[in-house]
């Protein structure tokens, strides 16, 4: 059995991310359709005879417990007893804490990798039930390509991907806090009706002009009402000339829809100019 394994974990954007209202486990019950786009990091885990170590080349990225990763090993060791000792190195493309689903990605590649790298023998059904112990993205992250993901994520339907899209992702220097957007969610009453019906009939029909319309996420008014810099960063990107523009997650990345990867490459040029990160990436199928 090979004792390596490179893995690629696909950045995830939320085409449609309703709150439909608080839990009594202080969660908030979702209904999101997500899709994979094709930005990712590449994760090479190697078997060994030491400690479990996790290496990344963003220092912005925890290397410790705090890494999700690891957790995603902690879990599996709870499930089954593996005595060996595993070294994960992570490439990260991905921006981090944006909104992005860059840490659960890795973590579900990760279980994916290292079931197969062991021959474990977890079913994906299983791992979906590990991973959304920790993480509410990574049960989608785990499947890819296009679905509805309900309740905090772990309830998934695979949907039709949406026609081919150029998107351009951007991030303000911002730093968000994942829990406070949801009280503020909690504090603000911003209910608004729920889209991902909506998009899930969209997909369904195949036309690229639904799918845009229906395109919404609830948090983006929560956000957009905190930070004057997402609200400015949302009209940037459509004056650039975007189809369609929203709040990735709970952000601070803003993805815009572009016609063509011509306008999206001018985009990021534009964009870095004005002092934002920014990437030129595309649905995957
Ligand atoms: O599961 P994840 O680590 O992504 O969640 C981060 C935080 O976001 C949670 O601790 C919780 O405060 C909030 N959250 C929520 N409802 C969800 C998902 C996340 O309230 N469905």
């Amino acid at each position: 059995m090979s004792s390596s394994i490179t893995v690629t974990a696909f950045a995830k954007l939320n085409l449609t991310l309703d709150v439909l209202g608080r839990r009594p486990d202080g969660y908030h019950e979702l209904a999101s359709v997500m899709q994979s786009l094709e930005l990712h990091d590449v994760i090479t885990i190697q078997v060994t005879d030491g400690e479990t170590e996790v290496w990344c080349d963003d220092p912005d990225v925890p290397s410790g417990r705090e890494n999700l990763v690891f957790q995603a090993l902690d879990v599996l060791r709870q499930s089954a007893a593996f005595h060996s000792g595993l070294r994960v190195e992570i490439a990260k493309r991905i921006p981090v804490a944006a909104g992005l689903a860059g840490g659960s990605t890795d973590a579900a590649q990760v279980l994916l990798g290292v079931n197969y790298l062991l021959g474990l023998g977890f079913t994906v059904r299983q791992l979906v039930e590990m991973g959304s112990r920790i993480g509410s993205d990574i049960p989608f992250c785990l499947l890819g390509g296009t679905a509805l993901a309900c309740g905090r994520g772990e309830v998934l339907h695979l949907l039709p991907p949406p026609p081919a899209f150029n998107v351009v992702l951007a991030k303000p220097q911002l730093q968000l806090s994942t829990p406070r957007i949801y009280r503020l969610w909690d504090e603000l009453g911003c209910h608004r009706p729920p889209a991902s019906a909506s998009m899930t009939a969209a997909l369904n029909s195949g036309i690229r002009e639904r799918v845009l319309e229906a395109m919404e996420n609830h948090l983006e008014s929560v956000v957009m009402s905190e930070y004057q810099e997402v609200k400015e960063l949302k009209a940037r990107l459509l004056r650039l000339g975007a189809e369609q523009a929203i709040l990735c997650g709970s952000g601070p990345t803003v993805a815009a829809v572009v016609p063509n990867p011509e306008t999206g490459a001018g985009m990021v040029e534009d964009l870095t100019q004005a002092g934002y990160h920014a990437w030129l990436t595309h649905t995957l199928v």
